[in-house]
């Protein structure tokens, strides 16, 4: 494991952004996986992601113009559509024929699903229904076109591989989270014990109770509350917390901007209509401690650029290595052309937080 730089996967579908964020008629020009995408949604509402390079001299087409339909360079006009075909070359003089259809800017398979853009960055210009992700996971118990009610986004300089080691491991809250509210640095560790089996692309913690006296969450879900985290490739974390009443997912996502930045987004779902006022106060407290680990990762980087070698140790960082391993039988596997073989294997972990 390189310190600054990960290996970024492809050959999957990865969070661009809400579907908020791009209104109908809009475009806008990212960096993902290292690469210049330019994400808009065309004037019935469809999304679209084109490489944000201009086939002609290079220019990034965000520069340009949208017209609901075509998407117009800025330098010389050229417009493509919005499967990055060209369909006009206003210098083309009556005397000429250009075979316009030969022409692209390049498309990338871009879908809106409860709420969010995934975009998906083949591995070798396959569909994704030819390779082994065919589609973005759904989250449980909330419609296809039910989006989040509260969605932030904190960018981290990291590697994806930093972000998700963060993401994965249980004993820092302690340690990073602490709040008068929350947890008082100095606070006494407990023991833990959790149980974790493999499932699909990553591993779960296998759904156990929330032990009643949690009064809050009885009050907010009902009785019987359970809750599951998994997590999986490329870098999502899916939390979803279920009780008798009603359900809410939190999602966590990591997506590489290169190969040593990174988006962090937190995501909630929920079924409880009356907590819409509290969304302000549920998006505060998410920043709050979405900073907290985007500032420790800062501090880290400071270390890092020395290249030390650095320690996973039983239990605490065993999902850690988890996630390690899968990223390289993701990458093996695909360059073997064989199928993927999860190498986690059911196991409890105990470990003080
Ligand atoms: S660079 Fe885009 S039209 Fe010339
Ligand atoms: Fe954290």
């Amino acid at each position: 494991m390189d310190n600054l730089k990960a290996e970024l996967l492809r050959g999957l579908w990865y969070v661009a952004c809400p579907g908020a964020e791009i209104k109908a008629g809009a475009m806008t020009g990212r960096k993902l996986m290292g690469e210049l995408v330019l994400i808009g949604r065309d004037r019935h509402g469809k999304v679209f992601a084109l490489r944000d390079i201009c086939p002609h001299r290079g220019i990034p087409l965000r520069h340009g113009w949208f017209d609901g339909e075509h998407v117009q360079c800025c330098y010389h006009g050229w417009k493509f559509d919005t499967d990055g075909a060209c369909v006009d070359i206003p210098s083309t003089h009556e005397y000429q024929t250009i075979d316009y259809s030969k022409i692209t800017c390049g498309a990338y398979p871009a879908v809106e699903q409860q709420g969010l853009i995934w975009i998906y960055f083949a591995e070798k210009g396959e569909k994704p229904e030819d390779g082994r992700q065919p589609a973005p996971p759904l989250l449980p118990d909330f419609a296809a076109d039910q989006g989040p009610s509260v969605a932030i986004m904190q960018p981290f300089v990291c590697s994806v591989d930093h972000a998700a080691l963060g993401l994965m491991d249980p004993t820092h809250a302690a340690f990073v989270h602490t709040s008068w509210w929350f947890k008082k640095n100095g606070a006494k560790l407990r023991p833990k014990e959790k149980v974790f089996e493999p499932s699909e692309l990553g591993w779960a913690m296998v759904r156990h109770k929330i032990p009643p006296q949690n009064i809050a969450y009885r009050y907010l879900l009902g009785d019987n509350v359970t809750t599951e985290i998994s997590y999986r490739l490329p870098g999502l974390r899916i939390e979803h917390i279920k009780g008798d009443r009603h359900c809410v997912v939190g999602l966590t996502t990591i997506t590489p901007v290169t190969e040593d930045e990174t988006e962090v987004r937190q995501l909630f779902w929920s079924t409880i209509g009356w907590l819409k006022p509290f969304n302000p106060l549920v998006r505060y407290l998410m920043n709050v401690f979405l900073d907290q680990d985007r500032r420790v990762v800062i501090q880290q980087r400071e270390g890092l650029e020395y290249n030390p070698k650095l320690m996973l140790i039983n239990d605490a960082d065993t999902q850690g290595r988890w996630w390690m391993q899968l990223k390289r039988e993701w990458a093996t596997s695909q360059a073997e052309g064989r199928a993927f073989d999860n190498p986690v294997k059911a196991r409890t972990l105990r470990w003080m937080s």
